[in-house]
């Protein structure tokens, strides 16, 4: 049996675990956390790998929302040579368990209580095959409006929208005041993000599971589809003729600089503004994105592990797993982050009222079915549906001459081909 390096550190008559260098080892780590707010979180989790002894090796793909990530990730793994550990999540969790690339955690989420710490939505999320392979980071919401309280002010408007009626009419306030209403990054994944908020808004939880996660015909390609295309399309009047392209920070940053009023952005984007030195209700506010203020989009990020063929590999991949769900790690990464702890047991005097209104709302909205899974951040479908959809949805957004019918019918053909 191999000595634990505590034991280990006993024989030896050390004192501080730093000192054992027979089981330090290296973990590679994949991840797309390259924003300020996203970079400091994650050397959050650095620092504490390498307090024990171990060695981070960084493997960073840019590129919001991590399609790039995953594309290198494959390629990787196809080459036979994945990272020790990957920002993999949702279902593409089960993907990997399938081919057979994930190692087995049990024994560090046994011996740290995982199973009684976490929602057992989010334990289930975390396994293949009845065992544990990835470790949860963080809940993130994804239907928030992020508001620049001094443009509005300047704008004439004295609330953060709460319909979409509202949402145009300030909009047109903001525009006549020489600002743009909506910052945004033209990519695939963030006008996604844009359209399951509107879909959650118009349809509501129950229509949003029908159509993202059952992939159901009906409401795909329905009339109430139709409706929410025709609403997402007119956002598009209120934001930059720069969008294309743009990264979603840098929209980010048009809030936090006074350029843009509005964005429409998970709560990473409060990595942001709080990385710039912002404070929540007072330099920018958060709501709902209209008519979703009682109703949930959640966004787990997690890590799953590969494979590794040494000990000391083995020794740093457990040890980063267990960081991960321990408390200081937990606090630190999601103050810094924007999203809330996975544990609900963590105290939250340190967090803002966005992050309050967060956890409070994950709790309401499990109970009344109105928690439901980000289909653009992965959460809801493989990644082929969600591709297909990404596809149908940006398309649609950029071609004038696309109807919202047309797009409908799309989308009910290109989910099915990839389903
Ligand atoms: C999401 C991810 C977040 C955040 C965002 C932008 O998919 O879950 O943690 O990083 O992409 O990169």
């Amino acid at each position: 049996m191999r000595l634990k390096p505590v034991a280990l550190a006993m024989a030896l008559g050390l004192s501080s675990l730093s000192a054992v260098s027979a089981f330090a080892g290296e973990v590679e780590v994949l991840h797309w956390w390259t924003s300020g707010g996203e970079a400091k979180s994650v050397a959050v989790l650095k620092q504490l790998l390498e307090k024990e002894g171990h060695t981070w090796k960084d493997f960073a793909v840019a590129g919001g929302g991590g399609d790039s990530a995953m594309t290198v990730l494959k390629s990787r793994a196809v080459s036979g040579n994945p990272p020790t550990a990957a920002q993999i999540k949702g279902p593409e969790i089960q993907e990997w368990g399938e081919l057979g690339f994930l190692a087995d955690l049990d024994d560090v989420a046994k011996a740290n209580h995982w199973d009684e710490l976490l929602p057992k939505v989010v334990a289930d999320g975390m396994k293949y095959d009845g065992h544990y392979v990835a470790v949860p980071v963080n809940v993130h919401r994804v239907n928030w409006v992020w508001g620049n309280p001094e443009v509005l002010k300047a704008a004439g408007v004295d609330h953060m929208p709460t319909t979409w009626d509202e949402f145009f009419a300030d909009g047109d306030k903001i525009k006549a005041a020489g600002y743009i209403p909506l910052a945004h990054g033209g990519q695939d994944w963030q006008d996604a993000t844009i359209f399951e908020a509107v879909a959650l808004s118009i349809g509501g939880a129950e229509f949003y599971r029908k159509a993202f996660v059952d992939l159901d015909d009906d409401a795909l390609g329905g009339d109430t589809m139709v409706k929410v295309l025709t609403t997402y399309k007119r956002l598009k009047d209120y934001m930059d003729p720069d969008a294309p392209g743009r990264d979603w920070n840098l929209a980010t940053a048009m809030v936090i600089n006074g350029k843009a009023a509005f964005q429409i952005m998970g709560d990473w984007a409060k990595g942001e503004f709080v990385s710039a030195g912002k404070v929540a209700g007072k330099d920018f506010l958060c709501s709902a994105v209209p008519g979703t203020a009682d109703a949930y989009t959640y966004n787990i990020d997690s890590f799953a592990m590969f494979h590794v063929n040494s000990n000391s590999q083995e020794e740093a991949q457990k040890a980063l797993a267990r960081i991960i769900m321990e408390p200081t790690f937990q606090e630190v990464f999601n103050l810094n982050k924007g999203s809330i702890p996975v544990r609900p047991d963590i105290p939250r005097d340190k967090f803002d009222s966005c992050a309050i209104k967060s956890m409070d709302d994950f709790t309401a909205d499990a109970k009344s079915g109105t928690l439901v899974p980000s289909m653009a951040h992965g959460m809801s479908t493989t990644s082929y549906v969600k591709g297909a959809i990404y596809d149908v949805v940006t398309n649609y957004f950029n071609d004038a001459n696309m109807t919202a019918q047309q797009a409908a019918e799309r989308l009910v053909k290109a989910v099915k081909a990839a389903g």
